[in-house]
């Protein structure tokens, strides 16, 4: 044992050594580049362009090669392939005066060229290794495509589905929110930048996008201390502490003050507590929007992003017109241009572009690594395993493969409609609609009827909005009545009815924010019409976002989330409706039963008046018109099995501050088919300085049961899962009465007490 811990030692006296020498090194090349620039070669290093590709924003970056020529840019985003690249690093490293070479950035976010499930269906596999391959293959598939620095993963919590860029990210809890962010940040990153299959990540957006006020893309974020350091600031600090390179600013307001030009963001909390080294980029022209802020005109804000923290200017180009000058009034330090600038020359240095500007652009890994078979393959599984399964009445799942099925809808067999949000670089004509994967698993002895039934909306305004990058909602030249009957006439031919509706891609994602998030009336109208025909219903919701699906939760037989799956959704989806695949997906986000319920997240504070069902109503914090229940919570999902939990035994009732104890539960298969279950673990502090969440995630281990198989599955628990930022923003513990609950979603849990002395 002695002699392990000596080996361990002398390993990690070497490895600091070699960790040391290494980054000496680096400071002295770069110690040297930077005695040679002038003030203006360094503020160029800080302006990050586009040519085009992806825009997001007023703002197209103009003479791009003549500014990379004169040193004016430190890196561009949105373009792909060796031959571009190429080009463009060439001018940089042939034609500028030193010659250093660019970044090229792009935003990789569920997948490249092979598309996974957006996020949000992402989170809902619970599956961490799972989920750190996608950034695995994204990375591999971005590097032969000549990139080396992607913006993922996004990490804000979000509460709200009228936001569209829920989707983006990993849901509503911290913890898992954390875990997510760290393996993402692994799985781009691995374990040595300069390889040529990693990819610099950049964690955004920092900080608390995703509690814009009433979900309205960009709007202001006004929170607590206490909230943010709890429960939204912890995946972010994740993804820092996992080595993330870079970060990006956010779009909105904190305490007032843009995230852009707060100081108390970007250099006390991200570089002072929490020790951050990589780089800060702004978002897409978030500095010039500062104008519109009432920040200042546009040297001021150049002037604020500087001192704040900002070392990289995404498209808006101000620190580039101004810094010189804010330099010579003494407005900005010398010091702070050349902090920024080092720390881009740091990226540069860490990818491996000082020795190689190339290594990135290889044509023979872009003809045979992009949306190779194998990708493809992994794709398919991935995506089954996000799917939600939120309703089976009478096992009207998995699906016979014989007789007659009538796949309806505007999303049965739509390429257009199948990546989601923010797949930049992936192909809508190679993926797989559910129909073409119905036909590919369903076997001959299965009759598939088609009917479109509606379009996606016949709002003629709202489509024009939607359909901006193209038509993801097409308007039949049939009208609403003769699709529905035809329709009907369908069903009515079949033995059961998948009904494929929900939201077109770009319902959700950035700048889809959505006051109305049910179905759209021409699709409601079909369901309707469909549930009279009295057939068995399954729907198969496509979705960015939670949905308020009251009346299809009671009216349906079925219903199975499968978000946005990707490349292979199709293929996925007819594996899990044919039972070739269990499905195991929990859901990440609350679903509410309407808009008003928003926000509603299962991890919430008690009030004084807490209303519980059977209470007498009045003077209860509770709605006159609605429950306080959500329609499905957090952590929810079925199987085709079903999974039996033991009461948990406890290893010690009382825990010290030191030590551990165990609590654990048998889990069983009480059904016919095996199966993945997801175990999940949850605490209450029952008494706290400040007022502690209802229950909050603390730990889920997944395990796969055969029929009748039992399992035995342990959570140790020590004093740092029941730490939280007190008042004075301290991390604490609070010795006291705790509840621990375990079960298969947070609301069906066994639980046990126990004190912290
Ligand atoms: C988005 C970012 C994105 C950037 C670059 C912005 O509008 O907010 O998430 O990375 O554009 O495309």
């Amino acid at each position: 044992m002695k002699k392990l811990n000596k080996s361990i030692f002398v390993f990690f006296i070497i490895c600091s050594f070699t960790a040391n020498a290494q980054s000496n090194k680096m400071n002295d090349f770069i110690n040297n580049l930077m005695k040679k620039m002038t003030m203006e070669e360094k503020i160029g290093q800080l302006n990050l362009v586009t040519p085009g590709g992806t825009v997001t924003g007023a703002v197209v970056s103009k003479d791009v090669d003549d500014k990379i020529r004169k040193g004016q840019v430190g890196g561009l985003f949105g373009i792909t392939g060796p031959d571009k690249i190429r080009r463009a690093q060439e001018i940089a490293v042939n034609n500028s005066r030193l010659h250093i070479p660019l970044l090229f950035g792009l935003d990789v976010i569920h997948g490249h060229r092979t598309i996974f499930p957006i996020p949000l269906g992402l989170s809902s596999s619970w599956d961490t290794a799972m989920i750190k391959k996608s950034a695995r293959i994204a990375a591999n598939e971005a590097t032969a495509d000549a990139l080396n620095w992607v913006y993922s993963p996004m990490v804000d919590i979000a509460r709200d589905p009228r936001w569209g860029r829920i989707a983006e990210g990993s849901g509503e809890d911290p913890f898992l929110g954390s875990q997510i962010a760290k393996v993402m940040v692994e799985g781009y990153q691995g374990n040595d930048l300069s390889k040529d299959t990693t990819v610099m990540a950049c964690v955004k957006h920092f900080a608390l996008y995703g509690a814009a006020e009433a979900g309205r893309d960009y709007n202001s974020v006004d929170m607590s201390k206490v909230k943010m350091y709890n429960e939204y600031l912890p995946p972010y600090k994740a993804a820092v502490d996992a080595g993330a390179g870079s970060i990006m600013t956010s779009f909105n307001t904190i305490d007032g003050i843009p995230a852009t030009a707060n100081k108390w963001l970007l250099t006390d909390l991200l570089r002072k507590q929490w020790g951050f080294k990589g780089l800060v980029v702004t978002d897409y022209t978030s500095i010039s929007e500062m104008v519109n802020h009432g920040m200042g005109d546009d040297k001021k804000v150049a002037e604020l992003a500087l001192n704040a923290g900002v070392d990289m200017d995404m498209v808006s180009e101000d620190i580039l017109k101004y810094a010189a000058q804010l330099v010579k009034e003494g407005k900005v330090s010398a010091k702070t241009i050349d902090d920024a600038c080092r720390r881009i020359l740091e990226a540069k240095y860490k990818l491996g572009l000082f020795d190689d500007p190339y290594r990135y652009c290889n044509d023979q890994r872009a003809k045979t690594e992009l949306m190779s078979q194998v990708n493809l393959e992994e794709a398919r599984k991935i995506a089954a395993r996000s799917f939600v399964l939120l309703k089976n009445d009478n096992h009207v799942l998995p699906l016979k493969k014989s007789g007659t099925v009538a796949l309806i809808g505007p999303l049965a067999d739509s390429k257009r409609n199948m990546l989601g949000t923010w797949s930049v670089s992936g192909d809508p004509e190679k993926s797989i609609t559910i129909m073409q994967g119905i036909k590919n698993v369903a076997g001959n002895d299965v009759n598939i009827l088609y009917a479109k039934g509606a379009n996606i909306s016949d709002d003629t305004e709202f489509i024009k909005r939607v359909n901006v990058f193209g038509e993801e909602i097409t308007v039949d030249k049939k009208s609403p009545e003769e699709m529905i009957n035809e329709a009907v006439e369908t069903a009515n031919k079949a033995d059961v009815v998948v009904a494929v509706l929900g939201e077109a891609a770009d319902m959700t994602g950035e700048s889809s924010s959505m006051t109305h998030i049910g179905l759209q009336e021409s699709q409601e109208n079909l369901l309707k019409a469909l549930v009279k025909t009295g057939k068995p219903i399954v729907l198969v919701l496509m979705n960015g976002r939670p949905m308020t699906l009251t009346w299809e939760d009671a009216h349906v037989n079925g219903i199975l989330d499968v978000w946005f799956g990707g490349t292979e959704a199709g293929n996925a989806v007819a594996d899990v409706l044919f039972g070739n695949y269990n499905p195991s997906g929990k859901l990440t986000v609350t679903f509410p039963r309407n808009v008003g319920q928003i926000p509603i997240y299962y991890n919430h504070l008690n009030t004084g008046r807490p209303f519980h069902p059977g209470d007498s109503p009045k003077f209860k914090s509770d709605y006159l018109d609605a429950s306080n229940d959500p329609l499905y919570s957090f952590g929810y999902g079925l199987s085709y099995t079903t999974f039996s939990y033991s009461n948990i035994s406890l290893g010690n009732k009382t825990l010290h501050p030191n030590g551990k104890i165990t609590a654990s539960v048998t889990v069983t298969n009480a059904g016919t088919v095996a199966g993945k279950e997801t175990v999940q673990l949850y605490i209450r502090d029952m008494v706290g300085s400040i007022a502690r969440p209802v229950k909050e995630l603390k730990g889920f281990q997944q395990i796969t049961l055969a029929p009748g198989e039992s399992k035995k599955v342990s959570f140790t628990i020590s004093v740092s899962d029941l730490k939280f930022y007190n008042s004075d923003l301290k991390y604490v513990y609070e010795p006291g009465n705790f509840k621990v609950f375990i079960g298969t979603n947070n609301r069906d849990v066994k639980e046990a007490d126990f004190k912290l002395e």
